[in-house]
């Protein structure tokens, strides 16, 4: 049954409403990358582009004591940002701006991109612009799509042309930055992520958005599952 725009706008809320991180991690690893992402400066400043719903930063900013700014283009997501924000104690310091990321010109000591790199068209723009938003000694977090197998065509038509884990570190340091840390989701944090996701949209119930639970369903299971992952990349600028 075809959606029509409100009932897929609908349907995609619904599935982010249902997600803690919008992207496939685990709180094993979101507790790993708090202790990694710790600056070095106690007035370091933060700054996530492409925040969504701002849990990560809101961690990062809550256990660093640090102030910092979100920005997203979704104002639901950023509505529930500052509800989050006001819970964790920390909305006196931490900012949510509904904006276009590829306008946002002031550095940060401490910057996140995660699951958001398609804003520059995909990572070798998205290292360079995030390249020039991170302050000298600072630290940048990337999150992003890659393929850890060689795809089929099926899974090609779905994802498009992306790098392996390799090309993704090869493109951060093209970009001026060298790799402190490189790893991959587990298909674990994947099947959570995608059962998850699906789960929000089970709650809207209407004939479209089953259908498209059940799309996604079949594409996870049948074309991308162990083929598509998602690297982390701890960088520093060289
Ligand atoms: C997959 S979500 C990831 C959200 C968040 N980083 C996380 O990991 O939970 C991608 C986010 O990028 C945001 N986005 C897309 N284009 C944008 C733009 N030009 N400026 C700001 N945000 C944008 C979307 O609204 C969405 O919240």
């Amino acid at each position: 049954m075809p959606q029509d725009d409100d009932d897929l706008r609908t349907s995609f809320d619904a599935a982010a409403s249902a997600l803690t991180f919008n992207a496939p991690l685990g709180e094993p690893r979101a507790a790993d990358l708090l202790d990694r992402l710790a600056p070095s400066a106690a007035d370091a400043r933060a700054l996530d582009l492409g925040c969504g719903s701002g849990e990560l930063l809101l961690r990062v900013c809550d256990r660093h004591g640090l102030a910092g700014d979100g920005v997203d283009q979704q104002e639901k997501d950023l509505d529930r940002a500052r509800l989050r924000a006001a819970d964790l104690g920390v909305a006196d310091r931490v900012s949510f701006h509904a904006a276009d990321a590829t306008t946002w010109d002031r550095p940060a000591d401490l910057v996140l991109n995660v699951g958001a790199a398609h804003i520059w068209d995909g990572a070798d723009a998205a290292l360079a612009a995030l390249h020039r938003v991170t302050r000298p000694g600072g630290t940048l977090l990337f999150g992003d799509g890659i393929y850890e197998r060689e795809p089929d065509a099926a899974c090609r038509e779905i994802f498009g042309d992306m790098p392996d884990l390799a090309g993704t570190a090869r493109a951060a340091t093209a970009a001026g930055f060298r790799v402190l840390h490189a790893a991959t989701s587990t298909t674990g944090e994947w099947d959570d992520f995608e059962s998850d996701w699906r789960a929000g949209i089970e709650r809207v119930a209407t004939p479209g958005a089953r259908e498209l639970a059940d799309r996604r369903r079949e594409e996870y299971l049948g074309v991308y599952r162990g083929v598509v992952g998602f690297a982390w990349l701890v960088l520093t600028p060289a």
